[in-house]
């Protein structure tokens, strides 16, 4: 049990330390980052608040909530490998579902939209939305209401979602719409910020493996058409040599 408790715990820093760029060391984590301590807090007083220990569990979310400036309600229910980068002014409401993996940035609301206009037929009922695994929000972001925002989705900054979104959708602006969907192959590969410009050199990388193969391709019938048996391995190099001057040449 206690084990289960501190991998858990060393599990919450190793994801802050993959996670953010500048995350140096676990000491660091341990010592400076809000989202560590607002999560740890948050498990402790998710616990008492299952126990029916509510006001204490609400003491101990306000206490977190004074140290780190990110307010998470005791029933909400958040996942493994959790991260809130900067932290300050994220708000998570008490019905909001958080699968594993999840990276939210400052300013995020996790926020309620009420199904019915009377307040007292609103306790337990869900309100607040369900971000599945590998979702990322950026900065400043709204969602609200009860929706799901699926598997791998991106939320861009400052946008207002107030619609579900699909699985690996990228979804931006007020409402926010999607604009495009995971690129890249590994969709449970975390990018920071959510941007995938290291996608954008996966293109080029396919269109050079392409050449190379032609590049080899032609080689080989060079060598053929000068009586050579000799085959290329496929790796090419690049600076043209007298044989593929001759084969840029029509020779
Ligand atoms: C939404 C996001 C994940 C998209 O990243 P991406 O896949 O690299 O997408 P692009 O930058 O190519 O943008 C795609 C389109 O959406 C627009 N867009 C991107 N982010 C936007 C945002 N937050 N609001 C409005 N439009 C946005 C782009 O202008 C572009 O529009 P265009 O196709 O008309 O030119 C990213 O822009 C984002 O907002 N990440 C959060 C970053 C953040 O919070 N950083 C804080 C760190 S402290």
């Amino acid at each position: 049990m206690f084990q289960r408790i501190v991998g858990r715990i060393q599990e919450d820093v190793d994801a802050i330390r993959a996670r953010d760029p500048a995350a140096r060391s676990r000491a660091e984590v341990i010592l400076f980052y809000p989202s560590f301590h607002a999560t740890l807090v948050h498990r402790v007083a998710h616990r008492l608040w299952l126990r029916q220990w509510r006001l204490v569990a609400r003491g101990l979310s306000q206490l977190g909530r004074f140290l780190t400036g990110i307010e998470i309600h005791p029933g909400a229910q958040i996942g493994r490998r959790f991260f809130i980068d900067h932290g300050m002014g994220v708000v998570i409401g008490e019905t909001a579902e958080i699968g594993d993996d999840v990276t939210l940035y400052h300013g995020v609301t996790l926020g309620g939209l009420l199904p019915s206009v009377d307040s007292a037929a609103q306790i337990g009922v869900k309100r607040h939305p369900t971000l599945a695994n590998g979702v990322i929000v950026g900065a400043g972001a709204q969602i609200l209401g009860p929706i799901l925002v699926a598997e791998g989705a991106r939320v861009g900054a400052n946008s207002v979602v107030v619609r579900p979104v699909p699985p690996g959708a990228t979804v931006v602006g007020i409402p926010a719409g999607v604009v495009g969907e995971v690129r890249h192959d590994r969709p449970e590969t975390f990018v920071p910020y959510g941007t995938v410009r290291d996608q954008v050199i996966d293109p080029l990388l396919r269109q050079i493996e392409a050449l190379n193969v032609r590049v080899a391709e032609l080689g080989n019938r060079l060598a053929a058409l000068e009586g050579g048996t000799a085959e290329t391995d496929g790796r090419v190099d690049l600076l043209p040599t007298a044989s593929s001057r001759a084969v840029g040449a029509g020779l």
